[in-house]
């Protein structure tokens, strides 16, 4: 529950620093470079009094992370994820020794998206050093199909995103706001959801199943609406006004959601 409502803080201070992600591995080029490393030989970087160096791996990359010594070393807030491949705990925030660990099989299409921006995060910001054979790569540096599985999530979470992406135009989101004395209230405008357009569009409710929750919704033509069972009109609310007094729960509903780090 904390780590939620941590994450949810840090979502804005993301969403000013995030940059497009270039998660291509060039490995063609790079794999002559990239040593390979087992397990234990990972465990030695561990940045520890007397280890080799400061090392992690994600999804089987390893990176030189000792300029980030404040993060990983000793006393940093993530020194757990040091010496080791803990991609699960990029997603999950799960420090304990359960969640530090590598199998990232039970996470969903967009969460093995969010996975790939921290991978992309750490080409950006470190340097790519080798390769742990293990879960995601044999030992001769190929891919293993635990790895294959994972990139076919990635793609399924990113054809969402595209979806998604697609029905943000679409359906633009509303304004909204709220006042103790008037309760809460959701409009249309030509810029509402930040979707700059020439139409205004009436409020509706819309069931996302990618968010999974209500949001508030501007729709350009309400016929069309009618057939969509997951367009609903607002209690309350005539079906042609630009503007719906609601309920401070269905407010909420209309907030955008976050994203989570990586920042850089
Ligand atoms: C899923 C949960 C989280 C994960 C996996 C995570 C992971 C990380 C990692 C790996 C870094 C180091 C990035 C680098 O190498 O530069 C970092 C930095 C940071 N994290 Fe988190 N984090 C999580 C949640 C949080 C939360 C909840 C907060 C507090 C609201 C937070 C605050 C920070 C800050 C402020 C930095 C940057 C520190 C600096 O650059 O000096 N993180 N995080
Ligand atoms: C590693 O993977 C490649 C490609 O899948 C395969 O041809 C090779 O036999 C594997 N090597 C080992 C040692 O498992």
């Amino acid at each position: 529950m904390l780590s939620y409502a941590l994450v949810a803080c840090l979502s804005v201070l993301v969403a000013v620093l995030f940059l497009p992600p270039d998660w291509s591995v060039d490995l063609g080029k790079e794999s002559q470079k990239l040593r390979l490393l087992s397990r234990s030989d990972l465990s030695l970087y561990n940045g520890e009094k007397g280890s080799r160096g400061l090392y992690l791996a994600i999804l089987g990359q390893v990176f030189d992370v000792h300029k980030g010594h404040k993060h990983y070393g000793p006393g940093g807030a993530y020194q757990s994820m040091a010496g080791k491949d803990a991609s699960l705990a990029f997603i999950t925030g799960d420090f304990t020794e359960k969640g530090l660990i590598d199998d990232v099989s039970s996470l969903s299409p967009l969460q093995v998206v969010a996975l790939y921006d921290w991978l992309a995060f750490y080409h950006r910001q470190y340097q790519h050093v080798g390769l742990l054979v293990g879960r995601y790569y044999n030992e001769t540096g190929q891919p293993t199909k635990a790895l294959l599985e994972v990139e076919a999530l990635l793609a399924e979470g990113q054809r969402l995103k595209a979806q998604a992406e697609i029905e943000k135009v679409h359906f633009p989101a509303c304004n909204s706001e709220w006042s103790a004395g008037r309760g809460g209230r959701v409009w249309c405008s030509t810029k509402s959801g930040g979707v700059i357009r020439d139409w205004t569009g009436l409020p509706r409710k819309l069931f996302s199943p990618v968010s999974g929750y209500v949001q508030c919704v501007c729709i350009k033509d309400p016929s069309t609406a009618e057939e969509d069972p997951s367009l609903q009109e607002y209690d309350g609310c005539r079906s042609d006004a630009d503007s719906c007094m609601v309920g401070e729960d269905q407010v909420s509903g209309a907030v955008t959601k976050n994203r989570p780090m990586p920042s850089d």
